[in-house]
């Protein structure tokens, strides 16, 4: 059975996908056979990602591994009907094409798209990063102007709620599980952090997801992208790249606090991850 991590929050720039590539390595890393599908049609960040490793393999000869990627798009017919049909056509046949895989890691766009809303019916995890700001909060739920209390949920939780209806009256076993993590965690903005976390805490039970440790704001995420590495790919003897600070470090201590709270079917993450 393959397992679909879904990348998604209808906000650009909050971590979607820098986050399904670490992913994507560290479940390579661990042995397991993992296929991507980037729907954001227009930025292709997670496509034009591992391009760029596979660039860095040829230039570099170094022996790096890649995930089986399919494209579904763009779809542009004479009618937006016409359109969505092709579309939910290619989606499907993508994941079908990715029946071995263990894992198949999506990347939705920070917009509501029909590909990113058919994608959420077939998540069994859904991954949100969102950047420690009450902007991005704002995607998740409504706070009362005057007393700070959430007064709603809003676009985002709503669409995964949408989701896990549908899920559940097509029959579909299991249901979604939904984690939300902080990125690009300010070092020094502490008193910003506390309430954040105080109210996503507070969030997490009335629309149910569950909180995973985030990652810190360091500027090796934005320097890693043009050769397609990650920072599990840096260290050891044979790396492409010097694990060169303390912050690297911690930064692949994050991402394995973030692997093992998603509780993945039998993924137990091996040393070289
Ligand atoms: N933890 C982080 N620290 C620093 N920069 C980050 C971090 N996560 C993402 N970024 C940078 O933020 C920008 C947006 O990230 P991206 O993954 O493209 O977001 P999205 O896919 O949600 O639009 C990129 O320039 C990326 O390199
Ligand atoms: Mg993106």
């Amino acid at each position: 059975m393959t397992h679909v991590i879904i990348l998604g929050n209808e906000k650009g720039g909050s971590g979607k996908s820098t986050t399904a590539m670490h992913v994507i390595v560290a479940l390579m890393k661990s042995g397991r056979k993992v296929g991507a599908i980037d729907l954001d049609l227009r930025q292709r960040s997670l496509s034009r990602y591992i391009e760029n490793r596979k660039k860095f393999i040829e230039i570099k000869g170094k022996q790096l591994e890649l995930p089986m990627v399919v494209e579904v798009g763009p779809v542009h017919l004479d009618s937006r009907e016409a359109s969505k049909v092709q579309e939910t056509e290619n989606f499907k046949s993508a994941l079908e094409g990715m029946g071995a895989c263990d894992f198949v890691v999506i990347d939705c766009p920070g917009a509501d798209t029909h590909l990113s809303r058919l994608a959420h019916l077939y998540a069994d995890t859904v991954i949100t990063p969102l950047n420690d700001s009450f902007v991005d909060f704002d995607l998740l739920a409504r706070l009362h102007p005057e007393t700070g209390k959430v007064s709603g949920p809003s676009l985002y939780s709503e669409m995964v709620w949408e989701a896990r209806k549908q899920r559940a009256l097509t029959g579909v076993p299991g249901g979604i599980d939904w984690v939300v993590m902080r990125n690009r965690l300010s070092a020094t903005r502490a008193r910003n952090k506390k309430n954040m976390g105080e109210k996503l805490e507070d969030l997490a039970s009335r629309i149910g997801f569950r909180l995973a440790r985030g990652f810190g704001d360091r500027v090796i995420y934005r320097e890693l992208f043009p050769m397609g590495l990650t920072l599990l790919d840096l260290g050891g003897k044979d790396s492409p790249v010097r694990l060169s600070t303390m912050s690297h470090v911690t930064a692949r201590l994050e991402i394995r606090s973030l692997i093992a709270s998603l509780n993945l079917p039998s993924a137990e993450m091996s040393e070289a991850a």
